[in-house]
This record gives C-alpha cells, structure tokens and sequence, in this order.
C-alpha cells in the first residue's frame, strides 16, 4: 500500500485514540481526515482507513457507502447539497434543485471542476426550508432565483467539503 496519512492527521489521530477504548469510533474522523487529505474515499483510501484503526476493510466500505458526507469519487471544488427532504419538498426544493441542474448543466450526482451536485436529506435547516448546504456554508429560503447568485458566490469563495474536517 503506498498511500500514508500526514503527520498531522497521524497526530490528530493519535489524540483521538486516546479518548476510546479500542480505535473503531475513530472511524468517522478517520474517513472525514482521508478525504480531505486524499480527495476520496477511493478502494485504496478505504484499505489504509482499515489498516490504520485495524479494521476490515468491509467495515470501512459499509461506514464510508452509508454517510453521504463520504465520496468515493473525487468531484468538484464545491459539492451542492440540495435537501429535498419533506420540509425542504413542501417549500420548493425540487425547484431549487431543478434550477441548480440547468444554472450548472448537472445533473444530481454529476460533477464539473468547480461543483459536485447532490439531492439529500435533511441538513437540520427546516425552519428556514429550503435550504441548501455546501462545506460549512448554509443558504438558506432559497428560491431558484437565487440559484445564479449561489453559483457565483461559491466560484468566487469556495467552500469545499474538506473545511468541514
Ligand atoms: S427537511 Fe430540508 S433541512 Fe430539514
């Protein structure tokens, strides 16, 4: 296996360990550090997760597939989490997301350099539905009017999802 933690994610996990009996609670740290440091969660990002916590790999695949928070893909700059959940549905979400499909000529799951584009559940928002989440910024009543202004925003200040670990 050639790829390694950094330095400063082998220490960030050394302190985690600490706080545990046994490694495997460390395994949400683990995936959010590997993705910000290697972009994915790719068969051999899953593999070095596993070896570091001493853990199956299978255990690995099953924790990094269920979270939508994990890719195993890289994608854009920027990934649009666009809930369409009940509260978000019942307020337009659908629309929002429709505009955000033809704003970036994406569809849901689909990528360009700059966005990754995902319809998800929701992201604890619903008093201000619909609303939408990318890193650690929240748009929130968002109309499909306000979809272009979104866009530009983030081309200009980015927010990946690696600010979030
Ligand atoms: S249903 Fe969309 S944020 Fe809760």
């Amino acid at each position: 296996m050639s790829l390694k933690f950094s330095d400063e994610a082998t220490s960030k996990l050394e302190v985690l360990y600490g706080r545990y009996p046994s490694k495997q609670p460390v395994i949400l740290a683990a995936l959010h550090l590997a993705q910000k440091e290697f972009g994915d969660l790719r068969d051999e990002v899953i593999e070095l997760v596993g070896s570091t916590l001493d853990l199956s790999v299978a255990h690995v695949y099953g924790v990094a597939t269920f979270y939508t928070m994990f890719r195993r893909q890289s994608g854009g700059t920027n990934t649009l989490r666009v809930c369409t959940n009940v509260a978000c549905m019942l307020r337009g979400g659908y629309e929002v997301l429709r505009s955000f499909e033809s704003k970036l000529g994406l569809k849901v799951g689909e990528s360009n350099a700059d966005f990754s584009l995902v319809e998800e559940e929701c992201i604890a928002a619903c008093a201000n539905a619909p609303a939408v989440v990318c890193g650690t910024k929240y748009f929130l009543d968002v109309t499909p009017e306000m979809v272009s202004e979104i866009v530009d925003y983030l081309k200009a200040n980015p927010h990946p999802e690696s600010e979030v670990a």
